[in-house]
């Protein structure tokens, strides 16, 4: 049954769709499977009794009773095209590319992508079975995680709140590669990866044992076969695919692009022909700041097209940070005018985030109306408070914030709701590819 490409495309030729190969078919030895085991075409062929295209509770079980009572992946009988992120043309080649963080030696292949889709989704990679990248960073929410502090695989809290995960691979801004995390403790996309594994809240792994169980899974070894050439299971191979995956995972679909389009070229100060009056001021407050209050807008930090972060930056969240952020890492100053690193955080990028509450790194904002409300009026003038907050203020001890009024704050909520995404959340480039039993 599992000779090889050949063999079950012959088998597919030969006999008749929904045939019973199922009967006495033993748990399959890891090595000698094909990726093409796990396509759509071989399972609904083997487990598709009533050939209704799905499989049924049934019929799941029968595929993780095949597979020694686990869940495997189902993937696409025609590879998903990952290579192509589908970019508006208002935003050019030059910008994209200045904004490009992937490394010479690990470019997106579909079939490296491909991996590190069933990777995030894969429960295997934390210590007990229970805990995926997934379940922290569901597809739904933008994958983000709706609790303030998520559930790792023994059920501890994190200490911050889940980060989105889009256009991670456009983060370069001014020149500048900030890290990732609220503190920027992980210098590339690959670093990242292997942290929440070994994390003994998350998921709780060591690297040594992380491979051995992976090598052992039938999936893996065809899956690193066809990214990377050798079907043995690698740290290196497990960080490089899941950060193809995560960059792969572009957001350029929203109301807001359609409008730039529509309005042609990248100047995002001008109004957009199709937004509303409210959706237009607020992006004038966004991009251009409050006038007679501050010249700098929010696009300052959060910069449009991606609208993600250059640096770490102190908003003035509290007076005395219980969660130092970048400043717990004992690196000097991150900018001259501010005499340390103390309170600053690198926020993830914007896009979506009418979808990914609560907010701020300890999540302690339920709602965006909360968070326009502390950057009008709650303000602390901490000793690192980015400039961009008091500038106009003669008096150096308090802040003027962005100071607004009840209509601009409704409207720069309206403005950050059109940053939302819809086809991303339902992608299934970027879904869950595990044959499951019902949740
Ligand atoms: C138990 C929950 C949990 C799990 C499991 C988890 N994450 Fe996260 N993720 C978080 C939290 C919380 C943060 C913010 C952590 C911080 O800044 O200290 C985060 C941050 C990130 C970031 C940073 C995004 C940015 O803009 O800087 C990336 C990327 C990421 N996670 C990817 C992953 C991947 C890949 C996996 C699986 C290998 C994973 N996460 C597993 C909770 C989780
Ligand atoms: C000086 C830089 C700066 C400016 C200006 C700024 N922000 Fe932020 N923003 C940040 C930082 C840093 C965070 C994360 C803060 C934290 O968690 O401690 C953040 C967080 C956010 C978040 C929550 C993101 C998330 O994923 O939880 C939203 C929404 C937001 N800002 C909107 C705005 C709006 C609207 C404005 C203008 C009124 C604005 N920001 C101005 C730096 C800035």
């Amino acid at each position: 049954m599992f000779g090889g490409k050949t063999l079950i495309a012959s088998l597919l030729l030969a006999l008749p769709i929904g045939g019973d190969l199922r009967a006495d078919t033993p748990a399959p030895q890891a090595d000698s499977l094909e990726v093409e085991t796990f396509t759509c075409a071989v399972l609904l062929y083997r487990f598709d009794r009533n050939q209704d295209g799905e499989l049924n509770k049934n019929e799941r079980a029968a595929v993780r009773e095949a597979f020694g009572q686990l869940d495997v992946p189902m993937l696409p009988t025609k590879p998903h095209r990952y290579l192509d992120a589908k970019v508006p043309s208002y935003i050019s080649a030059t910008v994209l590319e200045s904004m490009d963080n992937t490394p010479e030696d690990n470019p997106i292949t579909d079939a490296g992508a491909a991996l590190g889709r069933v990777l995030f989704y894969d429960r295997q990679l934390s210590q007990n079975g229970t805990t995926a990248c997934a379940s922290c960073h569901p597809q739904e929410k933008a994958f983000s995680d709706p609790r303030q502090f998520s559930l790792g695989f023994e059920s501890g809290n994190t200490n911050r709140n889940s980060m989105s995960l889009v256009n991670l691979r456009y983060t370069v801004l001014l020149g500048r590669h900030p890290g990732f995390f609220w503190d920027e403790r992980a210098p590339t996309l690959e670093a990242q990866v292997l942290i929440p594994i070994q994390d003994k809240v998350e998921m709780g792994m060591e690297l040594p044992e992380l491979e051995n169980k992976l090598q052992q899974l039938p999936y893996y070894p065809p899956l690193f076969e066809a990214a990377f050439g050798s079907p043995q299971v690698t740290r290196d191979g497990i960080s490089k695919a899941v950060a193809q995956f995560m960059r792969a995972m572009t957001s350029f679909d929203s109301r807001f692009d359609r409008a730039a389009a529509a309005t042609g070229g990248d100047d995002y100060s001008a109004d957009f022909k199709d937004f509303t009056a409210e959706e237009n001021l607020g992006k004038s407050l966004f991009i251009d700041g409050v006038a007679g209050v501050t010249e700098i807008g929010c696009a300052h930090c959060h910069v449009p097209p991606t609208f993600s972060m250059p640096k770490s930056f102190n908003t003035g969240l509290d007076l005395y940070y219980v969660d130092q952020g970048l400043g717990a890492r004992g690196l000097p100053p991150n900018d001259p005018l501010t005499p340390s690193n103390d309170g600053k955080f690198r926020a993830s990028s914007l896009r979506n985030v009418a979808l990914t509450a609560p907010y701020m790194h300890d999540g302690r904002f339920k709602t965006l109306e909360r968070v326009v409300e502390h950057y009008s009026d709650g303000v602390h003038p901490h000793v690192n408070l980015e400039l961009a907050f008091n500038e106009d203020s003669s008096d150096t001890t308090s802040t003027s914030g962005f100071r607004m009024t009840p209509t601009q704050k409704s409207a720069i909520v309206a403005f950050l709701k059109t940053l939302t995404d819809e086809s991303l959340l339902t992608d299934p480039r970027f879904s869950d590819p595990f044959v499951r039993l019902a949740e």
